[in-house]
């Protein structure tokens, strides 16, 4: 609460503004020059002339909630082609490039995309397309980054090698392709996803589009007979003359929040059940946390997490809580009547500070998608409840961990430097510290050292006062349970996890193992957080 008083004594909007703008223009100003594509980019063109200064900068207001079409058919995910003809191989190209797309009527938005589809083309959403892979599949991507920045791609939750994961250290440079390769293990079949890894640069990458999701699938699905659905959540902030506006104040110190949610690139867009479905979640916002809850005392069934399926279904559930990065799998019943839902974004307050004293107020419920009911008559194929087995898996039980590691996630503002005029480094505002065991990241250390093949049992502590995802690549973790004041709840379901948050006071407890040596990251999933430097590099031996 001390830190939130500070706030509001020392910030103004003023001070606000003069962070976005500068910061902007330093990181871009010189690199953005004479960069293909970036003459359609009137945000930036302006902004790399400016200077750090206190001239009153020109802030385009933000397009109205409804300013996006809303209600058409939901977008299917575009696919990633395979362009091997090798059993067991996946080879193919992603190139990520400055795209136009129009959005809003007349106001065209350069976006940043892997794959832009031609202009001419049936556009398709907004989003990476669809890799869909099976386990014992080697995948080789062929990298091309046409962006005005380094980048990386990194492969969320799965369990490649450290040199192949993106990793902050393995920037890719403009211009420069990179080829990823990787071979999905026996176990590894769920939901992932892939986007931009490079420091301090990940949250803008991903907020201007690049973000893609990922499939790896089971010879034996239990679930294969159910329909497959498709949801990738992605947030965006858009400003009335079409642009993407670079993150202000309050989006470096709470995560950036546009005004628009969308699934599969369009905002609520309208589903129609005709019989049981498997729905596959994506949390792929920069920040927000996805409440989701159908509505209207619907129930649903969970059947999988970030790693795959669950243990046991998880029956009767009216919301389930995604954090930014997570993924979930669910069974969405038909019915036998008509009907019509909401699936909407509840109410989940996860305490972001405000400029004055105190939090802010959480964001009001919001629907992400209109659903309608309508079960085929009896009698027609896929009519009918499907069964789910009462056992979707086994999923081990780790023997006694052989190491204890501890994560403490912290927090600082320190308003001098906050106040310095320009003060941003990176593109970044100086003066805010997100830390984890005590210090931001620096690419130099080592926070952490484990021992290859040993089980391991984590702490992660949330010593600040809001919410934070916490996420560690190249394993999946079971969590074990949740610490609040000494006692620890266990968890009550077991479930392959790449991503947990973690509330403000809370500690959860997670069992994991690393099966190859290298470096890993570990950090906050609110990606603004992650760039602000709270992650850590896990040396594994
Ligand atoms: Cu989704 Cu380290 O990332
Ligand atoms: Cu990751
Ligand atoms: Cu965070």
């Amino acid at each position: 609460m001390i830190r939130r008083q500070f706030l509001a004594r020392s910030l103004s909007v003023a001070v606000a503004s003069l962070f976005a703008r500068g910061a902007f223009a330093q990181h871009t100003g010189h690199s953005m020059q004479g960069m293909e594509g970036m003459g359609d980019m009137p945000d930036m063109a302006g902004m790399s002339h400016a200077k750090p200064s206190a001239e009153k900068p020109t802030q385009v207001p933000l397009a109205a909630h409804d300013a996006l079409p809303a209600g058409a058919p939901l977008a299917e995910l575009r696919r990633l082609t395979n362009e091997s003809s090798e059993p067991r191989l996946f080879r193919a190209t992603l190139i990520a490039r400055p795209a136009k797309r129009t959005l809003l009527s007349g106001k065209p938005t350069t976006f940043w995309q892997y794959n832009p589809p031609a202009a001419t083309a049936e556009q398709g959403p907004v989003i990476g397309p669809l890799i869909d892979v099976r386990e014992g599949d080697t995948v080789e991507i062929r990298f091309v980054n046409r962006l005005p920045q380094p980048s990386t791609i990194h492969w969320h939750g799965l369990p490649v090698p450290p040199d192949q994961d993106g990793n902050p250290s393995s920037m890719v440079a403009p211009g420069a392709t990179h080829v990823y390769r990787f071979t999905l293990p026996a176990g590894s079949a769920g939901t992932y996803w892939y986007h931009p890894h490079p420091h301090m640069m990940s949250a803008e990458q991903v907020f201007r589009g690049l973000a893609g999701p990922i499939i790896v699938r089971a010879a034996d699905d239990p679930l294969a007979a159910f329909p497959e659905r498709h949801l990738f959540f992605s947030d965006l902030k858009l400003a009335t003359d079409g642009t993407i506006p670079a993150n202000d104040m309050m989006d470096w110190m709470n995560g950036r929040e546009g005004q628009f949610v969308l699934v599969n690139g369009a905002r609520r867009p309208r589903i129609t059940v005709k019989e049981d479905e498997r729905w596959r979640l994506w949390n792929a916002c920069s920040a927000r946390y996805l409440r989701f809850s159908p509505g209207d005392g619907q129930r649903f069934v969970q059947v999988g997490s970030d790693g795959g399926l669950l243990e046991k279904p998880r029956d009767g559930l009216p919301e389930l809580l995604l954090a930014p990065g997570e993924r979930a799998e669910v069974i969405v019943r038909a019915g036998s009547t008509p009907s019509q839902a909401a699936l909407t974004a509840d109410i989940y307050d996860r305490r972001k500070m405000a400029m004055s004293e105190g939090s802010l107020p959480p964001e009001p419920a919001r629907v992400l998608a209109d659903v309608a009911f309508e079960p085929l008559p009896a009698g027609e194929a896929g009519a009918g409840t499907r069964a789910i087995p009462e056992t979707l898996r086994s999923i081990v039980t780790f023997p006694a961990p052989v190491a204890r590691k501890s994560v403490v996630f912290s927090e600082a503002m320190d308003m001098a430097a906050m106040h310095r005029p320009g003060a941003s480094a990176h593109g970044m505002p100086a003066g805010m510290r997100f830390m984890i065991n005590g210090a931001s990241f620096d690419p130099e250390r080592i926070t952490l050292t484990s021992r290859r093949d040993e089980v391991e049992a984590w702490t992660i502590e949330n010593r600040t006062d809001m919410d934070h995802p916490f996420h560690l690549h190249g394993t999946q973790f079971q969590v074990t349970g949740r610490e609040r004041g000494g006692a620890v709840t266990p968890e009550p379901y077991r479930a392959w996890r790449d991503t947990v948050n973690v509330e403000p006071g809370e500690t959860v407890h997670i069992a994991t193992v690393q099966k190859m040596a290298g470096d890993r990251m570990f950090h906050c999933h609110i990606l603004e957080h992650e760039d602000l430097g709270m992650m850590g590099t896990l040396r594994v031996i």
